[in-house]
C-alpha cells in the first residue's frame, strides 16, 4: 500500500508540470483537477510553497483555468480594480452573479453601489432596525440550546445567518423555512454540470429560482414608492445614486438573491468560528461573559457596538484565523504590473486572504487566538487589516451587517450561559481541521457542549 502510495506520488510529480511562462507552479497538483484539490484540504500549504519558490505563483484552479497568485500585501493592489476587473466572475458563475454588484465593474458598478449603500451603512442599519430583526431571529434560538445537549454549530450559525437576511429582506418568520429550501434548491443551479432535462439538479434550481423570484419581485413591488428608509428592499427599489439613478428590475432581483449568498456562509463560518475559539480558551471566554452581563442586552444599533469592545475583538481574531473567502482574484483588462512582472489583459490574479491575515510581521503570533489584539488601539482597522472582506470598489456591502450580527451572537450566548455558569467545550475537544474551499468554514461534525 505504501510502496503504490509512493509510486503514484512519483508519477503524479513528473506529470506536474513545475515551470509555466517563466513562474513556477505551487505543489500539490493533480491532473484534471489542478490545486483545487490540494486548496480544499490545505489552502495554505499549497500558497507557503508557491510563495517559498517566488513572490508570483501558478495555481490551477479546476480544468481550464490558470492563476498567477501570490500571499503577499503587495498583491492587494489587484483590488484597487483601475487595470482589473470582476468580470471573470460575471463569466464563471453567471447563475449566481448575474448583473449585481459582484460582477459588474466602473460606471455600472458606481451607479449601483451608489443607489444601494445606505440601508448597508451604520445609519442605514440603524434607521431599518436591522439589529431588532437580528435580535429577534437569534436570541430565541440561542435560548433554547439551553435544553440540549450538543450543538451543531455550524448548522446552528447557518440557520441564524440566513434567517437574518430572509428578515431583513421582509420574508415573515413563518415562511422562513420555505425559503431556505428553495435557495437550497437554487444552489443546484451553480453546479458547474449543466444539464437541463426533468428532474436534473440543473432543472430543479432553474425551477427554484423562478419560485424565488417572483416572490422577490412581488416583495419589491410591495416597496416601490415607500420611504427608502424602512426597510432594506425599500431602500434597494427606491434608492439612487448622486445623479439619481437607480436599479433596473433585472439588477434589483440579482442583487437581493446574492445578499443572501454573499451574507450567509460567511458569517455563519465567523461565528461558528468565534465559538470553536471560545470553548478552547476559558479566560478569553470569562473576559467575554463578563463584558455580556455588565451590558442591558445584546447591541441592536451600530452605536451600541461601542460597548462590547472585546467581542469585537473575538470577532476581528476568528475572522483574521479563518477569512471565508480565503483566496480571491481578479482578472486584468489592460496590462498590469505586480512584483516586475507584467500580465496581458485577461489574466486572473489571485490573492490568498488566508495567508495576508496570518502575516508575522503584522501579527505577531500570526497563528494565535488574542482577541486584545484588536483593543486600545489608536484608530479603527486599515484596509489591510479588513482584507477579509475584499478592498477596493467591491470591499463587501455587508462588513456593517456581519459586524453587528456576529457581536450580537457572540454576547447572546456568553449571556445566556454565563449567567448560569456553564462554558462551551468541544465535543471530542480537538479544534476542527478546516476546509478551505470554496468557502473557509469548520466541518459540518464539529460540535459543542455547554457544561458547568
Ligand atoms: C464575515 C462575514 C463576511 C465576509 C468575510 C465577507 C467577505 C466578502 C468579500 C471578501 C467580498 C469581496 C468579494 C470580491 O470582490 O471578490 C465581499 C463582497 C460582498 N459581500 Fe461580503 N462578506 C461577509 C458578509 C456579508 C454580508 C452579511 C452581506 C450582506 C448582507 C455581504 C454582501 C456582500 C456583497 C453584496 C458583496 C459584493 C460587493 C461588490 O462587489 O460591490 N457580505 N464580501
Amino acid at each position: 500500500m505504501v510502496i503504490a502510495a509512493e509510486l503514484t506520488r512519483r508519477a503524479v510529480s513528473k506529470l506536474r508540470p513545475r515551470d509555466r511562462e517563466g513562474l513556477p507552479v505551487a505543489p500539490g497538483w493533480l491532473p484534471g483537477v489542478g490545486h483545487t484539490a490540494a486548496m480544499m484540504v490545505d489552502l495554505p500549504w499549497v500558497c507557503a510553497e508557491g510563495d517559498q519558490r517566488s513572490p508570483l505563483f501558478w495555481l490551477q484552479m479546476g480544468p481550464k483555468s490558470w492563476v498567477i497568485a501570490s500571499v503577499r500585501e503587495e498583491a492587494f493592489a489587484v483590488f484597487r480594480n483601475r487595470e482589473t476587473s470582476s468580470a471573470h466572475l460575471a463569466r464563471d458563475a453567471e447563475v449566481l452573479v448575474g448583473r449585481s454588484v459582484l460582477g459588474v465593474d466602473g460606471e455600472a458598478h458606481r451607479r449601483m453601489r451608489g443607489a444601494i449603500n445606505a440601508p448597508f451603512t451604520p445609519k442605514g442599519l440603524g434607521a431599518h432596525k436591522a439589529g431588532a430583526l437580528m435580535a429577534e431571529v437569534i436570541v430565541p434560538r440561542v435560548s433554547r440550546w439551553k435544553s440540549r445537549d450538543e450543538i451543531a454549530i455550524c448548522d446552528e450559525t447557518r440557520e441564524f445567518a440566513v434567517d437574518v437576511i430572509f428578515r431583513m429582506m421582509g420574508i415573515e418568520p413563518h415562511a422562513l423555512a420555505e425559503w431556505r429550501q428553495a435557495f437550497e434548491r437554487y444552489s443546484l443551479a451553480l453546479l458547474p454540470v449543466q444539464w437541463d432535462f426533468a428532474g436534473s439538479p440543473y432543472r430543479r434550481g432553474s425551477t427554484a429560482k423562478r419560485w424565488i423570484d417572483e416572490r422577490l419581485t412581488a416583495i419589491a413591488d410591495r416597496e416601490r414608492g415607500r420611504d427608502p428608509e424602512a426597510s432594506l428592499v425599500s431602500a434597494m427599489v427606491n434608492g439612487r445614486d448622486d445623479e439619481g439613478r437607480g436599479l433596473d428590475a433585472r439588477e434589483l432581483l440579482d442583487n437581493l438573491r446574492v445578499l443572501v449568498f454573499a451574507g450567509h456562509e460567511t458569517t455563519a463560518s465567523t461565528m461558528a468560528w468565534a465559538m470553536l475559539y471560545l470553548a478552547k480558551d476559558r479566560e478569553r471566554w470569562d473576559r467575554l461573559v463578563d463584558e455580556a452581563l455588565a451590558a442591558d442586552g445584546p447591541p441592536t444599533t451600530p452605536e451600541a457596538l461601542a460597548k462590547f469592545a472585546f467581542a469585537e475583538g473575538v470577532f476581528r481574531e476568528a475572522l483574521r484565523l479563518h477569512p471565508p473567502v480565503a483566496f480571491d482574484s481578479r482578472q486584468t483588462e489592460q496590462p498590469w504590473s505586480l512584483f516586475d512582472r507584467t500580465f496581458d489583459k485577461g489574466q486572473i490574479v489571485g490573492l490568498s486572504l488566508h495567508a495576508m491575515s496570518r502575516n508575522a510581521e503584522r501579527y505577531p503570533d500570526p497563528d494565535a487566538f488574542v482577541p486584545e489584539r484588536w483593543l486600545s488601539r489608536e484608530r479603527r482597522p486599515g484596509p489591510i487589516e479588513t482584507a477579509q472582506f475584499g478592498g477596493g470598489p467591491h470591499f463587501c456591502l455587508g462588513y456593517h451587517v456581519a459586524w453587528l450580527e456576529a457581536v450580537l451572537f457572540l454576547v447572546a450566548v456568553a449571556r445566556e450561559f454565563g449567567a448560569q455558569r456553564r462554558r462551551p467545550r468541544i465535543v471530542g475537544d480537538a479544534m476542527p481541521r478546516p476546509i478551505y474551499m470554496p468557502l473557509q468554514r469548520p466541518p459540518g461534525s464539529a460540535r459543542l457542549r455547554f457544561e458547568r
